[in-house]
Parts: C-alpha cells; sequence; structure tokens
C-alpha cells in the first residue's frame, strides 16, 4: 500500500494499460477510508491480500453467467465503516464513469442471512473473458456479490472495472435538488428510489450526481417533455427498440431488473422533477 499522493499519472497509466493488450497488466485500486486517507491497492498486492479467497459468484451480473474469481471483501478494504454514520453509501466508481452508489450496511452485512460483497481481481497472466458483445473485460476489479438473492441486489449494484472506492453521503441527502415536494405522490418516491438503484449511476438528475456516462435526465430538458408515455417506457425496457446505434451504451432491463410497475414509478419521479428544475 502506497500513499496516494505523486501516484496520479501511475493510476492513469495503470487503469488504461490492461486495455491496450489481451494480457491484462497490473492495475491500482484507489480506496478513500472514513478518515479520508487514501490508499492505492496494486493488483498482486490484493490477490495476496490476508482475505483473499477463491469465491463463486452465481448469475453475475456483468457477464451474465457464474463465475469463479480470486476476490476480497470489500469490508476488509474499507476501512472502519462503523465509524460512519447517518445515511451513508459507498461510491464506487468505474473507469467508463460509471457511479455506484452502494447503500453501506448492504455492504457491511455479513453472515447466512445476507449478500457478501468482493472485489474480484483479475490477475495478470489469467485475464477474464471479454464482457458480452464487448471488447473488454470485468476488470481489473469487479464489485461482485456472493448470495445476492439474498438482499435483493440490483443489477446496477454490481460495477466493474472499477477505478475507486470511497465514502459519500447517500445521494437523497447529499443533493437537495434531488428531493421531491412534501406533497410529492407514492409512486413517485418509490420511483426516486428505483431511479437511484438503477439510473443515477449513469445519468445525472437535476444537476445531481457526478457520473459521466449518460445525459442529465432533467437539465436541460427532461424527457417526459419529449418523449410520448409509450415510447418512454419501450425505451427504458429496452433502448434499441427506440432507435439503435453501434456505440449506443444504455442497455435494457429483463423485467427481473426493472419490473413494469417501477419503470411506471420511475416514470412518475421523472414527471414530478420536470416540475422542479434547479436553477
Ligand atoms: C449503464 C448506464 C445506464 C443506465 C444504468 C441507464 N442509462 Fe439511460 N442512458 C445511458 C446513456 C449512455 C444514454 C445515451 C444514449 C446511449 O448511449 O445509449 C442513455 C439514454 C437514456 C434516455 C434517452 C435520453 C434522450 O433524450 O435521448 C432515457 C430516457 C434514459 N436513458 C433513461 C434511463 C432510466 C429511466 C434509467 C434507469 C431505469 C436508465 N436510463 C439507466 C446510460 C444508462
Amino acid at each position: 500500500m502506497k500513499s496516494y499522493r505523486g501516484y496520479g499519472v501511475w493510476l492513469l497509466l495503470c487503469v488504461l494499460l490492461p486495455f491496450v493488450g489481451r494480457a491484462a497488466s497490473a492495475a491500482e485500486l484507489q480506496v478513500t477510508t472514513p478518515t479520508g486517507a487514501v490508499s492505492v491497492y496494486q493488483t498482486d498486492e490484493l490477490l495476496s491480500h490476508a482475505a483473499a479467497r477463491e469465491i463463486r459468484v452465481t448469475d453475475d451480473a456483468a457477464y451474465g453467467q457464474d463465475m469463479t474469481y480470486r476476490a476480497v471483501p470489500v469490508a476488509s478494504l474499507i476501512g472502519d465503516a462503523d465509524a460512519i454514520d447517518g445515511e451513508t453509501g459507498l461510491e464506487v466508481i468505474a473507469l467508463d464513469g460509471f457511479v455506484a452508489n452502494i447503500p453501506l450496511p448492504l455492504v457491511l452485512l455479513d453472515g447466512d442471512e445476507t449478500a457478501q460483497a468482493w472485489i474480484a481481481i483479475e490477475p495478470e497472466d489469467a485475464p477474464w473473458p471479454n464482457l458480452p458483445g464487448k471488447e473488454v473485460s470485468a476488470g481489473p476489479f469487479s464489485l461482485v456479490w456472493v448470495d445476492a438473492a439474498v438482499s435483493h441486489i440490483r443489477s446496477e449494484q454490481w460495477p466493474y472495472q472499477v477505478a475507486k472506492i470511497g465514502y459519500a453521503a447517500f445521494p437523497a441527502a447529499r443533493w437537495p435538488q434531488l428531493a421531491l415536494g412534501d406533497d410529492a405522490a407514492e409512486d413517485a418516491k418509490r420511483g426516486q428510489a428505483v431511479f437511484i438503484d438503477q439510473c443515477f449511476a449513469c445519468h445525472r438528475m437535476n444537476g445531481a450526481g457526478i457520473t459521466e456516462l449518460g445525459p442529465d435526465l432533467n437539465l436541460p430538458m427532461n424527457p417526459v417533455d419529449y418523449f410520448k408515455p409509450e415510447a418512454l417506457v419501450m425505451l427504458i425496457r429496452d433502448p434499441a427498440s427506440v432507435r439503435h446505434w453501434p456505440d449506443m451504451q444504455m442497455h435494457g432491463f429483463t423485467t427481473d431488473q426493472l419490473s413494469d410497475a417501477e419503470i411506471r414509478d420511475v416514470i412518475a419521479y421523472l414527471q414530478a422533477m420536470a416540475g422542479r428544475k434547479a436553477e
């Protein structure tokens, strides 16, 4: 483990290098602990970490199949999370700008009754397969879950190609402009929660968020302002059914990943936000 200062350039080089050749190269994972201390772990350090194990992941969300990895428990890397109170989550940032906000209790609960979060490590000499339909693997690091179903882990709570892990106040507490009015309907409130789990990793909302992958879905215009309602439902379920091009990055959602009722709730949230545009 090294201190972060002065390693920015190396971090950038090391996270990009795995994509240059077929063999995975050494990469670095940046972890910020509750005290604000930043640690940078190398692939080899993580592979030989005292808590590293072989794990079997059922129905890995990135690969769409069962996978075996060498991995370390997230809890063994993130410092004394018990020191954190309030509505805090883990902010997990991927190389492509995807940003998962995972509630801390989900990560910290341990035992048979709950899912367990692990950081899977792609070995240099045994690269993982490419992701379905992509030219890259899920490495160098991927956040995966054992017993995901027990805690109803959602499809966007499996960030892959992870570059950084840190703590952040949970989105609704961190960005006031995400809030609904006091008079908000129940479906819009449910939709806000679904939005934060399933959409906010790729879409900013009303100026809130740090993701760099997709457009803000309220500013300058909200999709409810220019999509017919039925087209918006189709776009969320299966974007390619509305328009299709090679570089499109939004994948569709199966009904397991997002039910019809949840899509209606998300749209109710979008509708509510359309009337609450930030300055
Ligand atoms: C993996 C990242 C990702 C996730 C998750 C995601 N989107 Fe997207 N979305 C994008 C990107 C990127 C675009 C821009 C078009 C493209 O590249 O596919 C987009 C486009 C859209 C558009 C069209 C906007 C326009 O005006 O063209 C809508 C509406 C939308 N997303 C809604 C949602 C909703 C609602 C959710 C959650 C249920 C969601 N997206 C989840 C990445 C994502």
